[in-house]
């Protein structure tokens, strides 16, 4: 069994949304998950995880949240297997600064998976995207593994 830590920051509900999906998926294919909310819970420790999942909304034109950046900064240390999921809106400011602090916290952490970005709540079509990307999170983990043990 792998055990994920889903590490997420919300302020109106919508990345709390995609953070339960992705549980529930991860749940369903039989995998152990913790889930996090960023700034109210005690701080976890990223080591007692196989892999790390984090997912923020984006504010004020492109910028990550401050309390993902405190919790980036307490955590001390990149973890080797994180994913990235992130929540916004495409009417602040186009395609460019949509999810853009997904896109950042990817690039920091070096994830060698495509972050996933959800146009605000995603209830109703974006559900299946969250699913999808969720099931190839683990494949995406499983594979690279097998590949190196
Ligand atoms: C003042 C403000 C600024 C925002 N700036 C951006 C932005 O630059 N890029 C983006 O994709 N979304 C932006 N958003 C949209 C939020 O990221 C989006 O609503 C997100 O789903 C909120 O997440 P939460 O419901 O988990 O708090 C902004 C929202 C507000 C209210």
């Amino acid at each position: 069994m792998v055990s994920f830590l889903i590490a997420y920051a919300t302020w109106s509900g919508n990345t709390q949304e995609v953070a339960e999906l992705v549980e529930e998926t991860l749940l369903t294919q039989g995998m152990d998950v913790k889930a996090h909310r960023i700034g109210l819970d005690p701080l976890p420790d990223p080591r007692r995880f196989d892999a790390m999942i984090i997912g923020s909304f984006t504010w004020d034109q492109g910028a990550t949240p401050d309390e993902v950046k405190d919790f980036v900064a307490d955590v001390g240390y990149k973890p080797d297997n994180v994913y990235v999921f992130g929540t916004g809106d495409t009417q602040f400011g186009g395609d460019e600064l949509f999810c853009h602090a997904a896109v950042k916290l990817a690039k920091f952490y070096d994830s060698r998976y495509e972050p996933l970005k959800i146009e605000q709540s995603p209830r109703g079509t974006q559900e299946k995207t969250v699913i999808d990307w969720s099931k190839g999170v683990l494949q995406h983990w499983k594979h690279s593994h097998a590949l190196r043990y």
